[in-house]
């Protein structure tokens, strides 16, 4: 009889927190006792930032002030960068070399919901061209930088865009890296002549990159090669959900190997920040190194397990959104579809603190 109860009990302990997983499975909404968690990790986060980083976070706080409004919002991204980059290149052409020199090649890929949410926020019936794909990111450019500096740019001034040295990989270029905006007529090729007038003449400067099929070819190798998707999946992360900074640094370098630069779009607003370009960094040789240095529109911020650079509030929840904030967000009826994913986050989400 006691053998009986005892394994009973046994069993019963193995299993409940199985049940609570399970029983909140089949809750739409969010369970208290997840609440609960989610309440007092928020308030360790907090209390951690003051006990043992305050000065970090202020310092953090403060360079974050010091960066120029458009350019927070993510250097090509703001709109008038996107659409048309007089103002960027006016201010900041200066800072670079006249030799047009560089050091590393940023190879930036985009969240198109985020980057269409950017626009709509300045014109709300902006229209955007969306995959429709599902977790698909685009690529957005391929800029050859110095470090510490914002260029060079437009390094070939006599230089032309041809279509038709794309032509053979025009197809894959419609899909993995379109012009998102809707507005610019198709036949401009608006976003391909941009990046390769001014970034492309420069990624020139190397053999491999040294004419436009190359160029772009290139892109499209390392958006295979480096699927932000696929990295961030492989480590429960999905659009729909909210992720700290850490979770995200800590998925990209297990899947990289390398140091990223994590960029936001910040909803100021509403107070919400959008998960918006993962930039990857490579050398000269072409192969992928650290971007540690790269230090354009981001910064590098500290933390017990490592070094992130990004432009997102390192304190706050960025969201990854799965469709375009603000447009479809009737589409909210069951937040938290996969609990035991959810929990595997706040598992590493707690021993980012305690290791
Ligand atoms: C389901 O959600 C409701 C409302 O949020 C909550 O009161 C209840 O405790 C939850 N049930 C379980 C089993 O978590
Ligand atoms: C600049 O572009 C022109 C036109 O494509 C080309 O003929 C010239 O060689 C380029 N100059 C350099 C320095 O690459
Ligand atoms: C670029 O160079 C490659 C290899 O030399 C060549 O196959 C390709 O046709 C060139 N493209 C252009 C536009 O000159
Ligand atoms: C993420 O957070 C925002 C606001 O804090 C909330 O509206 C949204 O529902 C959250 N999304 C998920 C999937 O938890
Ligand atoms: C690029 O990085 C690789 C691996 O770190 C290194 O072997 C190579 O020498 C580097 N090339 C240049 C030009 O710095």
């Amino acid at each position: 009889m006691l053998r009986k109860s005892l394994v009973f009990l046994v069993i019963l302990i193995v299993i409940s927190p199985w049940l609570l997983v399970l029983s909140a499975s089949f809750n739409q909404s969010e369970p208290e006792w997840f609440v609960a968690i989610k309440r007092k990790t928020d308030e360790l986060l907090k209390s951690f930032d003051v006990k043992t980083s305050e000065e970090k976070v202020n310092n953090a706080e403060k360079s974050y002030k010091n960066i120029p409004q458009n350019l927070f919002l993510s250097d090509e991204f703001s709109s008038s960068e996107y659409h048309d980059d007089l103002d960027i290149e006016l201010s900041f052409d200066q800072t670079v070399d006249s030799n047009n020199d560089w050091d590393l090649l940023i190879f930036t890929q985009q969240w198109p919901a985020t980057t269409c949410y950017h626009w709509r926020e300045q014109d709300k019936n902006h229209k955007c061209k969306l995959p429709n794909v599902k977790e698909f990111w685009t690529i957005h450019g391929l800029w050859p930088t110095k470090l510490g500096h914002m260029g060079p740019s437009f390094c070939n001034k006599t230089a032309n865009f041809d279509i038709n040295a794309l032509q053979d990989i025009v197809e894959r270029m419609n899909l993995f890296w379109p012009d998102l905006d809707g507005e610019s007529p198709p036949q401009d090729h608006w976003l391909w002549k941009h990046e390769w007038l001014k970034h492309g003449t420069c990624a020139a400067a190397v053999d491999q990159l040294n004419n436009e099929t190359k160029y772009f070819d290139q892109g499209l190798k390392w958006r295979e090669s480096y699927l932000i998707s696929n990295i961030l999946r492989d480590s429960g992360i999905h659009p729909d959900s909210n992720n700290t900074v850490v979770a995200l640094h800590t998925a990209l370098i297990k899947g990289l190997g390398k140091n990223p630069s994590i960029h936001c779009l910040y909803d100021g607003k509403n107070d919400i920040s959008y998960l918006a370009e993962i930039r990857i960094c490579f050398n000269k040789s072409l192969e992928l190194v650290d971007c540690d240095g790269v230090l354009r529109d981001a910064i590098s911020i500290d933390y017990p397990g490592g070094t992130v650079i990004t432009n997102c509030h390192i304190s706050q929840a960025v969201h990854y959104p799965s469709l375009v904030p603000g447009r479809h967000n009737i589409v909210n009826d069951r937040k938290w579809k996969f609990p035991i994913v959810n929990l595997y986050k706040l598992i590493q989400f707690i021993m980012w603190f305690t290791l």
